[in-house]
């Protein structure tokens, strides 16, 4: 017999299973996650070797430290342990701009993009596997809304920035309608950033020379949405996951049981220390940003979260890693942050293979020509890395952050 649901607003003749819930959107491309199997082809796409693949803005992107971090894992690859990278998995993918670099350059093998915001993960998501469906509603949403004018404009932005997967709505659609909300919202919002409080670039007035059209270029995006689909049909891009950043860690291990610790490399790019929950729909909430508390923005909750993360690193973690922190005085002095130079898991980690590496910090000046987020200027990211201390290069670009 099929259990009925009552209540206000609920037909009494309705059977629950014709109630479909507002539906979840999927946790990777397809239903399971992708299996590695097969030597992965070649990239044929004339973006591999550009210096920008990413189709999103993104608030704290890497795309400057990208190729330094190219050098990392170039040097490392030369240590016998490692010998090139298999996979590199991106647990805090946001505009992916390291992965999509390295990946086109021939830095790694293959990439794994995750992110917890269920906007960002349907981005990539669709545009890996419905690539041309993208492309095409991409070039449609710019001729309908972005080039019919700034009024028209603006009108599409407020739909977008209250939209949500109506009740009954499938589950592919939804993510489909996600993947083009985060698209747009993310091209015609102030500095790229998916939140509430964030306006339309050149504001409601649009008075600005910069208006909500400035960013909204649909060769330059499908163009790189159409990179995106190349490295999923090639096998580079081997799945988009939405998920915590944790479980993103723990699955790598149990789906792809071949690959040998030392030849996966997870690059993680977490949100800022200070200031996250502005920028961010997520602002490091494992709950996607959609269970947050009313008090998310307090700062002891927030150093928790990051304090979770350097424990799992130091204890937990099977394989090699390497962390970009905005740099802050708290980072480094604190034991439960990076204070350590080493690896401690307890025994039955190391019971299950968890190593004791040691940990090299370097600092790196990155020269912002223009960001709304951090002002021009100079501003020193901080790496650390359990690649082998040997091949980690203390020169001109990286410095000792002891
Ligand atoms: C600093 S951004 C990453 C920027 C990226 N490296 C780039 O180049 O564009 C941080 C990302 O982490 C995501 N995020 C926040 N909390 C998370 C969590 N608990 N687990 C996984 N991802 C999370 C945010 O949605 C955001 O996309």
């Amino acid at each position: 017999m099929t259990a009925r649901l009552t209540g206000p607003g609920v037909p009494r003749h309705l059977p629950a299973r014709r109630l479909t819930a507002v539906p979840h959107l999927p946790r990777h491309i397809n239903e399971l996650a992708r299996p590695i199997t097969d030597e992965p082809e070649p990239i044929t796409h004339r973006l591999a070797s550009g210096r920008y693949q990413s189709p999103l803005r993104y608030p704290g992107a890497k795309s400057i430290l990208a190729p330094l971090i190219g050098r990392l894992i170039v040097n490392a690859s030369v240590h016998p342990a490692l010998q090139g990278i298999d996979l590199l998995v991106e647990p805090f993918a946001g505009g992916a701009s390291t992965s999509l670099r390295l990946v086109g350059d021939g830095t790694v093998k293959r990439i794994l993009l995750a992110d917890a915001d269920p906007l960002v993960a349907a981005f990539w998501q669709v545009a890996a596997e419905q690539t041309d469906a993208l492309i095409a509603r991409t070039c449609e949403e710019h001729a309908d809304y972005i080039k019919a004018g700034r009024d028209h404009a603006l009108v599409r932005w407020d739909y977008w920035r209250h939209w949500s997967p109506r009740l009954g709505t499938s589950e592919r659609t939804a993510r489909f309608e996600s993947a083009v909300k985060c698209l747009f919202l993310n091209r015609t919002t102030f500095s790229g950033i998916l939140h509430g409080r964030a306006g339309p670039i050149g504001g409601r007035a649009q008075t600005s020379r910069y208006d909500i059209s400035c960013r909204f270029s649909p060769q330059s995006i499908t163009d790189r949405i159409g990179y995106v689909g190349q490295l999923y049909d090639t096998r580079r891009l081997v799945d988009v996951w939405c998920m915590d950043w944790r479980e993103t860690l723990n699955q790598v291990i149990s789906v792809y049981k071949t690959l040998v610790p030392d030849h996966v490399l997870a690059y993680l790019d977490p949100p800022y220390i200070e200031k996250s929950s502005k920028l961010y729909n997520t602002s490091f909430d494992s709950g996607g940003g959609y269970a947050r508390p009313l008090v998310a923005d307090l700062d002891w909750q927030n150093v928790l979260l990051h304090e979770r993360l350097a424990a799992y690193l130091y204890q937990r973690m099977r394989y090699r890693w390497l962390l970009s922190y905005d740099n802050h005085p708290r980072l480094l002095d604190s034991c439960l942050l990076y204070a350590r130079d080493r690896m401690n898991p307890d025994c039955d980690a190391k019971a299950s293979g968890v190593r004791t590496w040691r940990i090299s910090k370097r600092l790196v000046q990155l020269h912002y020509t223009a960001s709304a987020l951090r002002g021009r200027g100079k501003v020193n990211e901080l790496l650390l890395t359990t690649l082998p201390p040997s091949v980690v290069p203390i020169d001109a670009d990286f410095r000792s952050a002891h």
